[in-house]
């Protein structure tokens, strides 16, 4: 049995033509379902919908032997205990600064508000910069509108966002996009059953970059 994790919503959206090129097929749909194992049309092949955090906890495990998770959260998570062996190209966006458009510099340590609490410590440590770091769970755009923080390491793909709260991007702290994750142990276990997946999504991953051009 191959187990895979995901996470609902748009992971789990932009996964599902990726499987299917690959012959996996959910056998039931998690928005209207209230199962957390989902079965599929193989029946060697089962998968969690779990929360986006929680799916390297979950491969790392073993409780999962694959995994789709993006890069922000195996950043965050660590990248010791996984393998990663494929870059899904989905779910693509940018990890960057961003602040409010009339921010004004001062001499004081700047204050940072975060859920990437890992990849922001490491961009500004790599510039030299002495900050302080507030990690957030959510709702970063909201810190510096009330004085909470200076600015924020946040996720940006449209600007949307961060144009509605008078936020404008600064820099870029990383590239993100979602990726193909292996339990260690599954790796070798399993490793006909997970090379033959890994290959397959791999010609899959080709297939929707040549049609996208
Ligand atoms: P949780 O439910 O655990 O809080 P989440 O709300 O971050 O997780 P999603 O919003 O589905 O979950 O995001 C999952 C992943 O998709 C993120 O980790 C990131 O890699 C990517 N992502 C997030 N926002 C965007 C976006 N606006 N455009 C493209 N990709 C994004
Ligand atoms: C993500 C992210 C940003 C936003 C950026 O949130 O946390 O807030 O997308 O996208 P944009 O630049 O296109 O506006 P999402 O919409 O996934 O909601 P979430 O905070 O519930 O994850």
């Amino acid at each position: 049995m191959l187990t895979i994790a995901l996470s609902k919503g748009r992971i789990y959206k932009e996964t599902l033509p990726l499987l299917a090129q690959a012959g996996i097929v959910p056998a039931e749909d998690p928005d209207k379902s209230r199962k957390l194992i989902l079965p599929t049309n193989r029946d060697d092949v089962q998968l969690l919908v779990i929360r986006a955090t929680d799916v390297p906890v979950f491969v790392e495990y073993g409780a999962a032997d694959l995994g789709v998770a993006g890069k922000d959260v195996l950043v965050e998570h660590g990248g010791e205990g996984l393998y990663e062996p494929l870059d899904l190209r989905i779910s693509r966006c940018r990890l960057m600064t961003a602040g409010p458009v009339d921010y004004q510099p001062s001499k004081r340590r700047l204050r940072i508000a975060t859920k990437y609490v890992k990849a922001a410590q490491r961009y500004f440590s790599e510039r030299g910069q002495q900050v302080e770091m507030i990690k957030l769970y959510g709702s970063m755009e909201l810190a510096p509108l009330v004085g909470l923080a200076d600015c924020i390491v946040d996720l940006v793909d449209t600007g949307n966002t961060l144009r509605a709260n008078k936020l404008e991007p600064w820099e870029l702290v990383m590239e993100v996009s979602s990726r193909l994750v292996v339990n260690k142990a599954s790796m070798k276990m399993k490793h006909k059953l997970v090379s033959q997946l890994i290959h397959d999504l791999s010609e899959a991953v080709d297939r929707q970059a040549g049609e996208n051009g």
